[in-house]
């Protein structure tokens, strides 16, 4: 289906829009022509990641009659992101986790279902899969969060397929390996709140917010001894949620795909092209080993090239760190 045949405008609500991935979801739903409804509590997103041509709704997936009365508006499709992301405090405050992940989903398919909104787009996490039994880690991989985050989005990757099997909800179910970088073109206004990623805090050496980075552990078994993620751009992330939602609403069946570059870097390859791209020193020191970190994460995207033909575009190290870099210099006026 193309958004604009005959002059049919598709209608988009992005729940958790004013987030650092869901902005950029936003921004490709918006280029690619759709009519785009951002839905969000700011909690953690930013107005400045708002956009002059989407419609913007202060709300809250708490709240489901908040939901109801803007579904009622009329959507071809939703995605959702909104959700509370930090693996570590998952572990110290499940109740809060499931509160806001999985009830707050409820909350979302119920709604999606008393308005007929038949497709969805839905965040999920290489979380859900745990330490990898092999790599690259495919959608067969056996699916063992190590952390509540990581049950959680499992949990709605169940309640989806339950969903679709009771009511004939259309889902895609889009598990993202690490996200970094920001839009190239530079038009994303906010800076993500409180990032844990490894980029984002390198970042902030570089730009003297602080002192130093840890590394944690440098005794892996992997080519230089520190640990290997899968980073992929946000942006790439966000032109396969429009892939996706195309693909679901053109074949009628739901698809769960897992989403990486496929490429492998590790925290010290990081750090020396950071080093290169910033021209900033980004003093390091090696700390101990984080429990439950494993020595290398991978995905295999082969499934979301073939049923979406996606393709990363900025992925690579280079433009990652550059374009994080871009943000962080026009957010702190560095020179
Ligand atoms: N960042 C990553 O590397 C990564 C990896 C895997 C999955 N994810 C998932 O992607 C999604 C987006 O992550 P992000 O990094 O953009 O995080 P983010 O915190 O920047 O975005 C979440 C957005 O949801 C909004 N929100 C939160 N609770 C809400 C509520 N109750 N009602 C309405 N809006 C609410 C926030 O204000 C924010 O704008 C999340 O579901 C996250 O679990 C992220």
């Amino acid at each position: 289906m193309h958004c604009c045949t005959n002059l049919i405008i598709v209608k988009i609500l992005v729940i958790g829009g004013a987030g650092y991935i869901g902005s950029h979801v936003a921004r490709a739903f918006l280029d690619s022509g759709y009519d785009v409804t951002v839905f969000d509590n700011l909690s953690t997103g930013s107005a400045l990641n708002l956009f002059e041509d989407a419609t913007f709704v202060h709300g809250d997936i708490m709240r489901p009659l908040q939901l109801r009365e803007v579904m009622a508006e009329g959507f071809d499709g939703c995605v959702h992101l909104a959700a509370l992301k930090a693996a570590g405090q998952s572990m110290e405050s499940p109740g809060l986790y499931a509160e806001a992940n999985i009830s707050g989903t409820i909350n979302i398919l119920n709604a999606l279902l008393a308005e007929s909104v038949g497709n969805v787009i839905f965040s999920s996490s290489a979380a859900i899969f745990g330490s990898p039994a092999y790599l690259p880690i495919d959608e067969d991989h056996p699916k063992d969060p190590e952390n509540f985050y990581g049950f959680t989005k499992l949990e709605i990757e169940r309640l989806l397929e339950w969903y679709g099997r009771l009511k004939g909800l259309r889902y895609a179910a889009i598990r993202y390996f690490n996200a970094a970088g920001y839009d190239v073109g530079g038009r994303i206004g906010g800076l993500e709140r409180d990032p844990e990623n490894l980029l984002p805090v390198v970042m902030e050496v570089a730009a003297g917010i602080r002192g130093r980075l840890s590394i944690f552990g440098d005794d892996y078994p992997t080519r230089d001894g520190t640990c290997i993620r899968d980073y992929v751009h946000v942006s790439d992330l966000a032109s396969a949620h429009v892939s996706a939602f195309e693909h679901i609403t053109g074949s009628q069946a739901s698809i769960s795909v897992n989403l990486g570059s496929e490429r492998g870097v590790s925290v010290s390859e990081m750090v020396m092209k950071a080093r290169e791209v910033t021209g900033r020193e980004i003093p390091a020191e090696v700390a101990a080993r984080r429990p439950g970190d494993p020595a290398e994460l991978v995905a295999s995207s082969a499934l979301a090239r073939e049923l979406l033909s996606w393709e990363p575009r900025f992925s690579d190290t280079g433009t990652l760190i550059d374009s994080t870099w871009r943000m962080y210099c026009k957010h702190y006026g560095i020179t």
